[in-house]
């Protein structure tokens, strides 16, 4: 395939890893999100700030909540969208993720958003483009958005996230929603303990900067309890790593007997009810569950802002800048 080389890789900015963010990365981040909030609150809920951009989602793997907030955020951000799941699409007939990105690149975009079963794709795919690209989750390695909604939700329950101490429950082995979250979290100043059997923890929770127990005792202790589900299509084919789903659910299931009424319940979904959480549980007042996926949309917009529309935009030495609710409720002023 005949294709141009990338123009300029050195400056342009990614969000392949939650680590690709400083504290103030975050904090800036997190306050664009609240500036959208007001938007979403009007009957006309898109402003013009991305008019004639365009944002690619291409999704290697099955998605709910990820792949419809990033498509709805660029709208309501008024970029065109084009939205590719490999299933249907040419990786079908034996396409190369090489191919598909580079054809895909064709027609320009400015952000391609990618969620791939392995490893890495997301940042391989950097070579190939001149768009921004942005990780919606490559295998078990990292999932950033997904670490900034979640701390999106808990500073808007609890105020702040400094000094909070969060359990992150269940198979954090097969979890790159818990890889980025124990770093963010720890990032912006939390305690985090990793709760689930041996076989489920994995062996660098220290390095992460994470405590580890294998008692749900220690939930109690927490302010936010983070479940996570089985990951059972990321398991290694013929593995075992519990008993039987339903002794995982009796010994490792959130229950409300082993939840406070004062803690917050977080989930990124899917989840399976009746498994890792109990059904009364996600459903109570603590659950947060439904405000993480709303808190996906601002901050997935937020994301998208900040990657095309501050000053010096494309531009590697200007990624610190500070976008206030303000400036983001002026452009919405626009179409109001
Ligand atoms: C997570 C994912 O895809 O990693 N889901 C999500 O993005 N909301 C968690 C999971 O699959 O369990």
């Amino acid at each position: 395939m005949d294709v141009r080389p990338p123009k300029s890789s050195t400056k342009r900015r990614h969000l392949i890893s939650i680590t690709d963010l400083e504290r103030a990365d975050i904090e800036r981040i997190l306050q664009t999100a609240e500036g959208f909030e007001s938007v979403m609150r009007r009957d006309l809920k898109k402003v013009p700030t991305l008019r004639g951009r365009t944002v690619m989602t291409v999704f290697f793997e099955a998605s709910t909540r990820t792949s419809s907030s990033f498509e709805l955020a660029a709208k309501r951000l008024s970029a065109d969208t084009i939205s590719l799941k490999a299933a249907g699409s040419s990786v079908d007939k034996g396409e190369s993720l090489r191919d598909t990105v580079q054809t895909l690149s064709a027609y320009d975009p400015d952000v391609i958003v990618i969620r791939h079963p392995a490893v890495g794709a997301a940042g391989m795919i950097t070579a190939w483009t001149d768009a921004h690209v942005v990780n919606a989750g490559d295998g078990t390695h990292q999932h950033p958005t997904q670490c900034l909604l979640d701390l999106y939700t808990i500073q808007a329950a609890l105020g702040g996230i400094e000094g909070l101490h969060v359990a992150i429950v269940g198979d954090v082995l097969h979890s790159r929603v818990a890889r980025s979250n124990i770093l963010g979290l720890r990032t912006m100043g939390a305690r985090v303990t990793l709760v689930g059997p041996p076989t489920l923890i994995p062996r660098d929770a220290a390095a992460l900067g994470a405590e580890v127990s294998h008692s749900m005792d220690a939930l109690q202790a927490a302010d936010v309890v983070y479940v996570l589900r089985m990951q059972r299509e990321r398991m290694a084919p013929g593995a075992s790593y519990v008993p039987s789903l339903s002794e995982y659910a009796a010994v490792w299931g959130v229950t409300p007997a082993r939840v406070r009424p004062s803690q917050l319940v977080m989930h990124p979904g899917p989840i399976n009810r009746g498994v890792e959480i109990a059904p009364e549980v996600a459903g109570s007042a603590a659950s947060r569950i439904v405000d993480q996926v709303r808190a996906g949309l601002v901050v997935r917009m937020a994301v998208l802002y900040d990657l095309l529309a501050g000053p010096g935009k494309a531009d590697a030495e200007s990624a610190l800048r500070i976008v206030s609710p303000e400036v983001v409720s002026a452009a919405g002023q626009e179409v109001a």
